[in-house]
């Protein structure tokens, strides 16, 4: 009987110390991986690197940028943000990613490559490689140096994030591109140099990236106003086209499929007016619009009939265009 009331707790430490093992521990293979990733990525140049201590210990889950999940102790979050110092050492040389690396890491959810001036990826080794881990949500490759064919790559990924931002996607993106990333919400494209989206179709066909809710363009060249690519965005919610190349009138036909739009950032680009002929009056035309963002234009017109119809607008912004004199406020 003794041993029976000495046993239960026993026991209880017991599972729990397993369970504090696996919260810590990683599995073997896992390891192995990380630490190839180590071999492949760090530049022993570079003091401050994450990378540095990741082997020190057997425990990888506690490895600078490593989180695991804590219930499988799967590897679910690799964070390599800056791991290469590529800014020290500039005569290093182009770099090219193998994606084929990240393929052990079944539950990874969450992978950051950002800033580690990655030249693109080894050939038949991008990240299509990746269309097994159906857990990968989210991507981060900002402040890189891949180019158009990153896109082609991504194709069979199942990412609800995608983030290119300050790479050198250049010129004309095929909306094809995205056709499979049908579970994309998120798409930051910032900082880049495209200037136009080519299409048939625009994103109108079904399941093309229906469920994005943020679009951010801004800081590229676009300058066609153009914009029919925007067509079946339906569930977009904010859209960031600021600091582009448009130019004179806007046709705001191609903001009537936004119903959803909350958020539309036009900022620092040359837009003169508007051209419609019903404002946004149509029905489901921008009437959840909370936001828009025109400063930095250069509208002259005073008269702003444009904005009938936003009527959930809060916050317009208009300073520095070159609007004088009485405004037409009945719109
Ligand atoms: C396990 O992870 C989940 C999701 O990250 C978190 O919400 C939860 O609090 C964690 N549980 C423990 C026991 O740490
Ligand atoms: C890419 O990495 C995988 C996994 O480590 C390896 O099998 C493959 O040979 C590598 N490819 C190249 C071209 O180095
Ligand atoms: C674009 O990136 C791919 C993959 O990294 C590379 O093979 C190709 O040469 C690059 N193209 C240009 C024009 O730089
Ligand atoms: C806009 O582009 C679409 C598709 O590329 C095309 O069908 C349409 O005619 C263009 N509209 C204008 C006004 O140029
Ligand atoms: C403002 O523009 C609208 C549409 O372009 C037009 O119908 C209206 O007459 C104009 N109002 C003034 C005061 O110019």
């Amino acid at each position: 009987m003794g041993l029976n009331r000495f046993s239960l707790p026993v026991a209880a430490a017991i599972m729990m110390i397993n369970a504090s093992l696996l919260v810590q521990g990683c599995l073997e293979e896992e390891r192995t991986a990380l630490l190839q990733i180590k071999t492949s990525m760090f530049d022993p140049n570079y003091m401050a690197s994450p990378l540095l201590s990741w082997g020190n210990d057997a425990h990888c889950c506690s490895w600078a940028g490593v989180s695991c999940d804590n219930i499988t102790g799967r590897v679910n979050e690799i964070d390599l943000f800056d791991v290469r110092g590529w800014f020290i050492d500039p005569s290093m040389g182009d770099w090219y990613l193998n994606a084929t690396l990240f393929l052990p890491f079944q539950e990874l959810n969450t992978l950051d490559l950002g800033f580690n001036d990655i030249a693109g990826y080894v050939a038949n080794e991008g990240f299509e490689r990746l269309s097994r881990l159906n857990k990968l949500e989210s991507l981060y490759l900002g402040f890189n140096n891949f180019n158009n064919s990153i896109l082609s790559s991504l194709k069979g990924l199942s990412l609800k994030h995608l983030n290119l931002d300050y790479n050198r996607l250049k010129g004309s993106i095929d909306t094809k591109d995205f056709d499979s990333l049908s579970e994309l919400e998120e798409l930051d494209l910032r900082e880049n140099e495209i200037e136009n989206f080519v299409t048939s179709t625009g994103f109108e066909r079904p399941g093309s990236l229906d469920k994005l809710e943020i679009l951010d363009l801004s800081s590229n060249r676009i300058s066609d106003s153009n914009l029919s690519f925007l067509k079946g965005l339906s569930s977009l919610k904010h859209l960031h086209l600021d600091n582009n190349q448009f130019k004179g009138s806007m046709e705001m036909k191609e903001f009537d499929s936004l119903s959803k739009l909350v958020e539309l950032r036009l900022q620092e680009n040359e837009i003169q007016n508007f051209a419609t002929s019903t404002g946004f009056e149509r029905p489901g035309s921008l009437d959840k619009l909370e936001i828009l963002d025109l400063s930095s234009n250069r509208i002259s017109d005073s008269n702003l009939s444009f904005l009938k119809g936003l009527s959930s607008l809060k916050q317009l912004y208009l300073y520095n265009n070159q609007l004088k004199g009485p405004m037409d406020m009945k719109g």
